[in-house]
């Protein structure tokens, strides 16, 4: 099993369960059009390190979102994977953000495959990308889209020269940002072992 395939497996569900109303958004008579409701990511109630149920006393606040563990042993392994990622080495959920953006500029802007996304709706794409990619560099939420392949395989006509188009906006944007040639290469690296799943190749015999 490859690097991205043991990452995309999706590690803990978080309860999509809403967080119940406070008493003033049920007891007010005066309409809540100066105080609009936030959303509030509602708390894992499986460990992610585990799969047990998740203690909601033992947490970690982490990029603004709470994660909850079953006992001080995961709390512990988690911060140390979190510390260890390529995600936090290369600056986290901003880095994250602005490469994205910055790579999705570069893309459009090529000939050679912008007419790929043309019916695509972009910010939902952005958003997606966001999150397969922290997944597969360590970040904190597992990935729980569609595999690459499954993903790819009704594009007509893809193939390794868009692939190689694309991993040169992501170098090239990497370089931009100033990210460590070091982290580039892990990152590139990465990307690269999702190349047969994106071109619906059988994986390379090495
Ligand atoms: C490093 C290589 C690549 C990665 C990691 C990647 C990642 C992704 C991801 C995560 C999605 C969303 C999957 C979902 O809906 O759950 C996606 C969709 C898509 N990708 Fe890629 N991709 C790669 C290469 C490419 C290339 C080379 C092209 C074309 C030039 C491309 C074109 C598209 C298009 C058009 C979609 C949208 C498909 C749809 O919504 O029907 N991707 N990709």
């Amino acid at each position: 099993m490859n690097r991205i395939s043991i990452l995309i497996i999706p590690c803990f569900v978080l309860s999509l369960a809403p967080l119940a109303s406070t008493a003033a958004d049920t007891s007010s008579n005066v309409p809540a059009v100066n105080s609009p409701k936030v959303e509030k990511p509602a708390i894992n109630t499986i460990c992610p390190v585990t799969g047990k149920p998740a203690d909601p006393k033992i947490t970690v606040i982490y990029e603004d979102r709470t994660y909850a563990f079953a006992d001080e042993a995961s709390r512990t392994k988690w911060n140390a994977d979190r510390a260890n990622s390529l995600y936090q080495k290369l600056g986290g959920k901003a880095a994250m953000n602005a490469a994205i953006d910055l790579f999705y500029v570069k893309v459009l802007a090529d000939d050679r495959i912008n007419g790929f996304f043309e019916d695509i709706n972009m910010n939902k794409q952005r958003r997606k990308q966001n999150e397969f990619l922290s997944a597969a560099f360590g970040g904190p939420l597992p990935w729980t889209g569609k595999n690459l392949r499954e993903a790819h395989e009704n594009i007509p006509g893809l193939s390794e020269v868009h692939f190689n188009a694309v991993a040169e906006h992501l170098q090239k944007t990497l370089e931009e940002l100033k990210i460590k040639k070091e982290l580039i290469d892990q990152v590139m690296a990465i990307a690269a072992s999702t190349k047969d799943q994106v071109l619906n190749h059988k994986p390379s015999v090495k």
